[in-house]
């Protein structure tokens, strides 16, 4: 092989090996993974006990169901009903399938670690949530106020106001597991866990709405999660200032920086190349 074909095989091994470096960062990257609330239960569990192997299957089950449904339920029952876990997953409506699955595969990871030797525990991330318990909550109401994050008040605005109450009393009218609208400068989404009944959801979705206008007054933006729905709404680039969007758009800075770092690496490595080719080159003749 002459030195230019081995240098240039270099060249292309330099940038591959930068390409792998830089492509896990990508997948890491992805907003929906923020954990915007989790809870454990008091009660735990013995470690390497029957709960633990259900529990173990149960997570299993949730994270390979991810990869063809944006929700489902399992209960999982051993040698004894009292070992038995229950659990599910729910999917932002418009999450695509791998993501979904790896938003789940990712919740499931954080429940086990935040969460780790307790017989409950729920985590809400951007892009879906999970449960599980040893006491069942599936098809359950849960009007319980789990997380309330209002935006800095703009103070009144007619129009903002409007819009922002057009878009709530949309999200409300719209029914459905998934809801998701804009009016004027505000845009906002509405979700249901998918155990709920058509009218449990409604009921479920008109109170989280009732509070965001009532507690958030005229914040610029509003995060209500119960036990079973969220709503939320933001205004213009408003969402940039909740915390959970502040951590993914510093995902986001990071990705970019790692990518230029990457590049910047690859070009390195071309140049030097290209530079001992030169040399090699020179010397050969
Ligand atoms: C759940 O586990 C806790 C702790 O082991 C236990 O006290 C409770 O009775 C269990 N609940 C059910 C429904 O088995
Ligand atoms: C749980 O899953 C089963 C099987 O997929 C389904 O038939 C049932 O309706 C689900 N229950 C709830 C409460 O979602």
């Amino acid at each position: 092989m002459t030195k230019r074909g081995i240098s240039r095989r270099l060249i292309t091994m330099g940038v591959f090996f930068c390409m792998t470096l830089l492509l896990p960062k990508f997948s890491e990257s992805s907003s929906t993974s923020a954990v915007l609330y989790s809870g454990c239960t008091q009660q735990r569990y013995t470690p390497n006990s029957p709960y633990q192997s259900n529990l173990d299957s149960l997570f299993t089950s949730l994270v390979n169901s991810a990869t063809y449904s944006s929700y489902n339920n399992f209960t999982i029952v051993g040698s004894t009903q009292q070992d038995a876990v229950f659990g599910l997953y729910q999917c932002r409506g418009d999450l695509a399938m791998p993501d979904c699955a790896a938003c789940v595969a990712r919740a499931v990871t954080r429940a086990g670690d935040i969460c780790r030797g307790t017989c409950g525990g729920s985590v809400q991330l951007d892009g879906c949530f999970v449960k599980y318990d040893n006491e069942t909550f599936l098809g359950a109401q849960d009007k319980t106020v789990v997380l309330k994050k209002c935006g800095p008040s703009v103070g009144y605005n007619p129009d903002a106001m409007g819009s922002r109450d057009a878009l709530l009393a949309g999200l409300t009218a719209a029914g459905g597991n998934f809801r998701v609208g804009g009016s004027g400068e505000v845009r906002g989404m509405a979700q249901c866990s998918g155990d709920l009944s058509y009218g449990e959801c409604q009921d479920c979705v008109a109170e989280a709405i009732s509070r965001l206008k009532g507690d958030c007054g005229t914040a610029d933006y509003g995060d209500m999660f119960l036990g079973k729905c969220y709503a939320r709404y933001s205004t213009g680039g408003a969402h940039a200032n909740s915390k959970a969007h502040g951590e993914s758009n510093h995902g986001g800075i990071k990705t970019f920086a790692i990518i230029i770092g990457s590049l910047a690496g690859a070009a390195i490595v071309i140049i030097f190349l290209a530079f001992m080719t030169k040399i090699c080159g020179r010397q050969g003749k």
